[in-house]
């Protein structure tokens, strides 16, 4: 049975909800919502496997791979655009840093649970060899039988276009496959585009459709009023919120080239002087972010990592998520920003896994610590739900990263860290003292002769 909702989809899809084709493998780097594109494949249980990097908002997607329903090959963002892009290449394996001493170079991820929530199928151990000192991962390329691709425009010979933010993975898929049939918005003709603004040159197009309707769907729309020139968020800032915020804002130095987890690193852009000039890099394929739009500059072609609407500043640019990655991986990016549920005392990250619990996906996380030329702040809660220590000796959830944290900004404190050293406090929250900070840190600290109290940005 076919509803109205599912003839606006994206009509490739809903092509091949029609062939009730089972037992699919499908490459995507999440799967959008339930009711929409590949996450319409997951509720007619179409496909065996997925291979992602977050499960995300989609609770159909998390509750099947939690109940032993559906395989899920999770792999961080960076690696899996690097494996397509590799498939396409006639690449078979490359070695990347991003995964070393986790789950993904260790193995043991669970891939598919039994009902009882033990794991029926764990992920394998990756081969590991030094260059330079540094360890490396190696990762297979990824190719498959077919590609469906979403794109904008074609014209007649077969050359194909993207539309701002909507490059992403589709330009490496596009060249991953035996056979790629790409959906447009336009067929063109000849010479309606310049050759050197093609994006995917034809010999990797096998196909062409023109649907009779499409359906561009805005995951999150995101908006700030006139006049306000804040965001509009749906819960007020709470006030351990803000002081985080306003601490994380002063990483930020002329020049530079940040990325900025969606939430309090990205509010801590707000916060930005308007003396310095902080280059916004995202994930999906955007340098140089934008504050978010006004209601009538909202555009569904141009969005951030987290899927939220967004602008672009003059002199920013698009690309596709492979070329993204080869900026964070190759350590071009200054600063990244993100959120924790662990850090441990030598800098180990946790933040994508609870056990048993919360699969969220790694995302681009594990890509996003990997380059040790990048400085990477953790902002986050002092202390989980129930008082449980954050900030602690050794991670207890499956890392992200191993001794890549430099700094932690918290609402009470910040401490440098040092993946030999361990951590320092540098300031604190104004009338708490070192003693109150060591009762709710699970692992000991030095103390700087400088310390401080915490700072924040003026306003
Ligand atoms: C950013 O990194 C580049 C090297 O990748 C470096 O040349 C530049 O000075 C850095 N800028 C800032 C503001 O840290
Ligand atoms: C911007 O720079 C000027 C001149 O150096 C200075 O007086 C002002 O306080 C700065 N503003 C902010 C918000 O940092």
């Amino acid at each position: 049975q076919e509803s109205a909702q599912e003839k606006r989809n994206i009509n490739l899809i809903g092509a091949l909800l029609k062939t009730r084709a089972k037992g699919l493998t499908a490459v995507s780097n999440s799967a959008g919502v339930e009711d929409f594109g590949v996450g319409l494949l997951l509720r007619s249980k179409q496909i065996k496997r997925m291979v992602s990097s977050y499960v995300g908002e989609n609770a159909d997607f998390e509750r099947q791979f939690l109940s032993g329903d559906l395989e899920v090959e999770l792999t961080p963002q960076g690696t899996l655009a690097e494996k397509i892009r590799a498939g396409g290449a006639g690449v078979p394996a490359f070695y990347t840093r991003t995964g070393y001493g986790t789950l993904v170079q260790e193995g043991g991820a669970p891939i598919k649970y039994n009902k009882d929530g033990s794991i029926a199928i764990a992920s394998k151990p990756r081969e590991v060899r030094k260059f330079n000192g540094q360890h490396f991962v190696l990762e297979e390329a990824i190719t498959g039988d077919f590609a469906l691709v979403k794109a904008w425009k074609a014209d007649r010979s077969g050359n194909v276009i993207f539309r701002k933010s909507a490059r992403n993975f589709n330009q490496p898929m596009c060249k991953a496959a035996e056979t790629t049939v790409v959906e447009v918005e336009e067929i063109v003709d000849v010479g309606s585009f310049a050759p050197e603004d093609v994006h995917i040159p034809k010999i990797y197009v096998h196909r062409i459709i023109k649907g009779e309707k499409y359906e561009k769907r805005i995951e999150r729309r995101t908006i700030r009023k006139e006049g306000d020139g804040k965001i509009k968020s749906g819960k007020p800032a709470s006030n351990v919120r803000e002081r985080i915020i306003k601490r994380a804002a002063l990483e930020f130095e002329d020049g530079m080239y940040a990325n900025l987890g969606i939430g309090i690193p990205l509010l801590a852009s707000n916060f930005i002087s308007p003396n310095i000039t902080v280059h916004l890099h995202c994930e999906n394929g955007v340098l140089g972010l934008g504050p978010y739009p006004f209601e009538h500059e909202v555009d569904a072609d141009l969005i951030n990592a987290g899927k939220e609407t967004v602008t672009v500043l003059p002199g920013a640019s698009f690309f596709s998520s492979d070329e993204s990655f080869a900026m964070i991986r190759g350590g071009h990016v200054n600063l990244t920003m993100l959120g924790a549920m662990q850090v441990s005392r030598y800098g180990d990250l946790a933040n994508w896994m609870i056990p048993r619990k919360v699969v969220k996906g790694m995302g681009g996380a594990m890509d996003l610590v990997s380059s040790a030329k990048t400085k990477v702040v953790v902002t986050m809660k002092h202390s989980a739900k129930g008082s449980a220590h954050k900030i602690m000796d050794k991670c207890t959830f499956p890392l992200t990263g191993k001794q890549c944290v430099n700094r932690i900004i918290t609402e009470k404190a910040v401490f440098d860290v040092d993946s030999k050293k361990g951590l320092t406090l540098i300031e604190l929250w104004e009338g708490l003292t070192v003693d109150d900070i060591q009762k709710c840190t699970g692992c000991d600290f030095a103390v700087s002769p400088k310390l401080m109290t915490m700072q924040q940005v003026t306003t």
